[in-house]
């Protein structure tokens, strides 16, 4: 019978995969024999372990473990046989039968080529201004080939040698930042050499990043748009604001509670005051601190945030007809900043349907059922609630946990 790894397991795994190579890195940076490049560590070879594979094929994430729990019993045998002689007398013998039944093809699948910057991380904290600078940066450079709407149809793809792919799907989830970044700084080439993607030399290390948040930004409203749902966990973009009790001053140190963001509006159009949620509202243009009639605990003090949570949303933000159609609508973070539940402008109330970022995996499949003991939801809020806090959800970039 064929079994599955645990999701938790492989979780693990996946995590310690990521941790000893950052690990190798940071080591071998420390005491020196690793230059910088763009700003952190390189990394020096042109392979790494890929982790994209394992997530899919449950076979090779089995042989991976087996092979794995194999490497550490020969390890835990050498340590014994410092010590006591029957261990000496064991190793060789456990060294051949390893070597000879262990599933090493698993291993050379377990690759993925590499570049320098292969687990550089973003420097930007994913923030209003740098998708909004990012978006100009798209709009100078990128557009014509890969279309105002990232679907790779800008009036130069035509010409190209290959079409630019959909930026408005999952890709941009299926790489390392990094990787990202190298592609787009240093441009990308054919099996056969041929230059398929120019290469942005021009650009400093942080507008590629800025770029890339932008990217990101957008894709996740494409996919919310096209499939009703952010397949991919999308954070809310750090942004500055202003809180009347607790005085904190930007969207970071909000984390730890749920956020009603509400989008737009007068002030007047502000819900009224829920203890399960904390007020964030963007409005449309910047409101003078103290205003009376500004209910929301917090308020957005950039006037940007209005079309990043657009572009989040999926909604066109050319000209003045996109925001309207964000105007008033409302998102839920979670407890750890991730989006996770939307309402269209002027819907009555929450239900569990408007969860449109759900966990992954064998709880998506199957919905944990309340237990016997739980009162019944009080209202669709309620029940929304309790699934955002039930089933928490997990950025992945390349594969490996982000
Ligand atoms: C001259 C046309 C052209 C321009 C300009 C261009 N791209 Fe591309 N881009 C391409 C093509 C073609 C590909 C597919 C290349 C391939 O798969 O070999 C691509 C691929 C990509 C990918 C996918 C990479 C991957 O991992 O598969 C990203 C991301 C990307 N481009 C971002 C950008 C950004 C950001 C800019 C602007 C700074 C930009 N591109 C400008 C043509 C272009």
């Amino acid at each position: 019978m064929a079994w599955t790894l645990p999701a938790d397991l492989l979780d693990a795994l996946l995590a310690l995969a990521q941790r000893s190579q950052q690990a190798l890195q940071a080591a071998l940076h420390a005491v020196g024999w690793l230059p910088d490049v763009h700003g952190q560590p390189a990394w020096p070879w042109v392979q790494r372990l890929a982790a994209e594979v394992l997530a899919q094929e449950p076979q090779l994430a089995r042989q991976a473990t087996a092979l794995l729990a194999c490497v550490l019993g020969l390890g835990v045998l050498a340590l014994l046989a410092l010590r006591w002689r029957w261990a000496r007398w064991a190793l060789a013998p456990a060294l051949l039968v390893v070597a000879l039944t262990a599933p090493w093809p698993a291993l050379a699948l377990l690759q993925a080529p590499a570049v320098p910057t292969s687990w550089h991380r973003s420097p930007t904290g994913f923030t209003v201004q740098s998708i909004t600078q990012g978006a100009h940066i798209y709009q100078q450079q990128c557009v014509r080939c890969h279309g105002a709407d990232g679907k790779g149809e800008g009036p130069d793809a035509a010409g190209l040698p290959m079409w630019p792919p959909t930026l408005n799907g999952s890709l941009l989830w299926k790489r390392l930042e990094g990787e990202l970044f190298w592609r787009v700084r240093h441009g990308m080439q054919s099996a056969a050499g041929v230059q398929t993607m120019p290469a942005f030399a021009d650009l400093a290390d942080e507008q590629v990043w800025q770029v890339l948040d932008y990217l990101q930004a957008h894709a996740a409203g494409q996919l919310l748009r096209d499939t009703g749902a952010w397949a991919q966990p999308v954070r809310m973009p750090q942004a500055r604001v202003h809180c009347r009790h607790t005085g904190a001053t930007s969207v970071r140190q909000l984390q730890g509670q749920r956020l009603r963001v509400v989008l737009g509006g007068g002030v007047a159009a502000l819900p009224p005051d829920d203890p399960r949620l904390l007020t964030l509202w963007v409005p449309a243009q910047a409101v003078a601190a103290g205003d009376p009639a500004d209910r929301a605990e917090c308020t957005v003090q950039e006037p940007d945030a209005l079309p990043v949570l657009a572009w989040v949303l999926g909604q066109a933000v050319d000209g003045d007809q996109g925001l309207q159609g964000a105007q008033g609508a409302q998102m839920l973070a979670d407890r750890n900043g991730w989006l996770r539940a939307r309402a269209l402008p002027g819907q009555g109330g929450w239900s569990e349907d408007d969860l449109v970022c759900r966990a992954a995996g064998p709880a998506n499949a199957a919905p944990t059922r309340p237990a016997a003991s739980t009162p019944p939801a009080a209202d669709g809020l309620e029940a929304l609630i309790r699934r955002m806090d039930a089933e928490p959800v997990r950025l992945r970039r390349g594969g490996f946990p982000h």
